[in-house]
Order: C-alpha cells, then sequence, then structure tokens
C-alpha cells in the first residue's frame, strides 16, 4: 500500500485519501456450490489488489493501473454499460450497482496495482470490485454491511458483466482469514467456523495457463442445469429448494426422473457440499491424507459429472499423483481452465513446484506459473 500511494502521488502530483486492499481466493473445496446456496471451504491468498482514490470536481474518473501502466477514464454519466475487454468495467460496475442502491460516488483519480494473476481461477475481478468498493467506503464514507459489499460484487458479475456467478469470491475475498480456511454456508450467507490447513502442509497453486474460451457461457448454462435439476427434484421432494436440499440417497432414487446431464450435474454439486461437510469432520481427526483424497475425489467428479475440466488441468492432477510430497489436487474455481491447488507438504512445496512445472512443460510446451500460496487477511479499507 505503501508504494501505492507513493506512486499516486508522483502520478497526480497530490495525495489519495482513502484506499482498499482486497485479496484473490482459493476454493479449496465445494465447486459450484455456491449458487446452489451449498457449503464452501475457501481461504484468501496472500496476492492482493490495492485501490486508492482521490475525489476531484466534476463527472470523469481516471483510473491508472501501475501494474502495466495502461490507464482509463471514464464519464459518470456514461456507464450504465460495460464496455469491450475493458477492466474498468469492474470499477464503473461497482459505481452502477451502489447506485441502484441510492449511493451516488462522485468522480475521483485513482490508482491501483495487483499481485493477483489475472483471469487464472483466482478471483482477480472480484479482488478489484471488492478493493475499490472499499476504497469507496473510506473516501466517500459509503457504509454497507460486508455481506452486502459480496453482493455489489456479485451484481457487477450478474449484471454489468452478464455471468451469472454465486456470492463465493467476493466473499471469501471479505471474509478470509489468515492461515486458516474459512467455511462457509451460501444459504444464510455466513462464515460458519474457521477450520485450519493440516500442520505441516502448503497450497502449491499451479496455473494451467490455458483457458476455454466460452468459459462464461459454459458457466451459465452449468447453473441452469443445476436450477432444472433442483426444480424437477422439489417435484419428488417437496422442501426442496435448491441441490443444497438434496442428500445422495434421494438423488439415486430420483434419477429416472432426471435427464442424464441434469443428473451428473447434481450429483457433482451434492457430492460437493458432502465431501465439503467431510472434510470439516476429517480434519477435526488431523487426518491430512483423508482431506487431500477428497481433493482428488472432487477433481474427478469435476472431470466426469460437472465437465468443467480441461485435458490440461487433468495431466496436472495426475502428475500430483506421481510426485512425492503431494495429498491431493484439484481444479479450483470455475474450471474450463484456470489453476490447479495442490496439498503438499511444506518441507517439499519448492521442489514439488520445480517438478511438476517441468512435467507439464514437457508434456504441453506450456510454462506453468506455481505459486505456493499464502493465506491471507480479508479486505480493509484505508484513510490516509
Ligand atoms: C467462480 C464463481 C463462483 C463459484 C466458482 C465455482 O469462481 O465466480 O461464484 O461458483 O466459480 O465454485
Amino acid at each position: 500500500m505503501d508504494k501505492l500511494v507513493e506512486k499516486f502521488k508522483a502520478f497526480y502530483h497530490a495525495a489519495p485519501t482513502a484506499g482498499g486492499e482486497a485479496p484473490g481466493r482459493l476454493e479449496i473445496l465445494g465447486n459450484h456450490t455456491d449458487y446452489n446456496q451449498g457449503f464452501v471451504l475457501s481461504c484468501a491468498v496472500g496476492n492482493t489488489t490495492a485501490f486508492v482514490l482521490r475525489p476531484v470536481d466534476g463527472q470523469v474518473c481516471r483510473v491508472k493501473d501501475f501494474r502495466d501502466g495502461s490507464e482509463k477514464s471514464f464519464d459518470l454519466d456514461a456507464i450504465d454499460r460495460a464496455t469491450p475487454r475493458d477492466w474498468s468495467n469492474y470499477i464503473k460496475g461497482v459505481i452502477v450497482e451502489l447506485r441502484k442502491r441510492g449511493i451516488e460516488i462522485p468522480a475521483f483519480e485513482a490508482g491501483m496495482e495487483s499481485t493477483v494473476p489475472l483471469s487464472a481461477g483466482m478471483s482477480s475481478s472480484a479482488a478489484l470490485e471488492t478493493a475499490a468498493g472499499f476504497a469507496f467506503a473510506g473516501g466517500f464514507g459509503v457504509k454497507l454491511d460486508q455481506a452486502d459489499w459480496a453482493r455489489v460484487g456479485q451484481g457487477v458479475e450478474n449484471n454489468y458483466m452478464g455471468l451469472k456467478t454465486g456470492l463465493l469470491d467476493q466473499f471469501s475475498s471479505i471474509f478470509g482469514r489468515r492461515d486458516s480456511m474459512i467455511l462457509s454456508d451460501f444459504r444464510t450467507v455466513e462464515v460458519l467456523r474457521t477450520v485450519p490447513l493440516p500442520a505441516g502442509f502448503s497450497i502449491v497453486v499451479v496455473n494451467s495457463m490455458v483457458k476455454h474460451n466460452l468459459v462464461d457461457s459454459e458457466y451459465n448454462v452449468r447453473r441452469l442445469d443445476c436450477e432444472s435439476a433442483a426444480a424437477k427434484l422439489a417435484q419428488i421432494f417437496p422442501d426442496v429448494k435448491t441441490l443444497r436440499d438434496v442428500s445422495l440417497e434421494q438423488l439415486a432414487q430420483a434419477e429416472p426422473a432426471l435427464e442424464r446431464r441434469e443428473f451428473r450435474r447434481a450429483l457433482h454439486v451434492v457430492g460437493e457440499c458432502t465431501r465439503v461437510q467431510e472434510a470439516v469432520r476429517i480434519l477435526e481427526n488431523g487426518d491430512a491424507a483423508g482431506f487431500g483424497r477428497l481433493w482428488f475425489e472432487s477433481h474427478e467428479s469435476s472431470r466426469v459429472n460437472f465437465e468443467n475440466s480441461t485435458p490440461e488441468l487433468d495431466y496436472l492432477v495426475e502428475l500430483a499423483k506421481s510426485l512425492p510430497g503431494c495429498l491431493g489436487a484439484r481444479l479450483s474455481g470455475g474450471g474450463f481452465g484456470g489453476i490447479t491447488i495442490h496439498l503438499v507438504e511444506s518441507a517439499l512445496a519448492g521442489e514439488y513446484a520445480g517438478r511438476i512445472a517441468a512435467g507439464y512443460k514437457i508434456r504441453t510446451g506450456i510454462e506453468p506459473e506455481c505459486i505456493i500460496c499464502a493465506i491471507g487477511d480479508g479486505a480493509r479499507t484505508f484513510n490516509f
């Protein structure tokens, strides 16, 4: 944050008055369960996005991205719609979502910086939405509950960007706790508890560097599949509102009433909710190996049932099974490319990252990005 403030001063010849800093996140277990009102184990990471600003007169806002030197400006009277391939959409979208809640953000000059890998599955967009929102909270006295800030960010994705995501990304970026995973319930929208990683283990993130170009439409179609499966299940079991309410036994019983595709999508989501609960239970007994097995099971279910994996992600998970020190690996986040996460003995993590990168490069010709991930705190507001 201090460095960003210095860069801001050098660039704008004035000091910022407020800022926000928000981390990326990792989905540890609980894939595509959030919009089914299910359970997720997630964490905030040490990689963050920082955003600082000062108010200015008029209607035009300027934002400088010190990561790559690019700059955007926009008129507050002309931001009703997103513009194609424009990172400032995530800032304009926040202003538009706040407007819907009766809150006007005046003009500002801003600077930002980030260490969250872009478009990889670590929620760089949620980090930017949250950092900007928290800077608005500090600079313009906007008061919202923490969970409502997460809803603002989700609103940007759903309404401004057209991606029908759940609350996981912004929620984890806001509620993350240093050195712990958080167990969240997306029906009540609350953190139920923190859960420590097994002692002596680290998370290694391996970015496949490959992403399908139809990610957004694939994501939205998966969500529709889940909703149509839930609607059919509700006809058989009246207490069912979302897939969160369905047990594996009920799903097996209702299989003939569902299309094959709906059944497999539902099996993934119900299985993921079950695995999250199971993980919390077995971690209480210190069973790191059992926790890792759930990661492999989760990935297999993504590959077979939810079909949100890719050959590159599958290969990284296969490699993980053959390397020493790794107890489990899976794709993390929306899928269709991006990252895998690996549960690795901390003492071997550096060596593991080198080996998996080498193996992946030999097979695909691609140099993956590997991060031995620190688990960080959630978002903060700064007043200068
Ligand atoms: C993306 C979405 C989240 C969540 C995950 C899958 O990250 O933004 O809301 O659905 O995919 O668990």
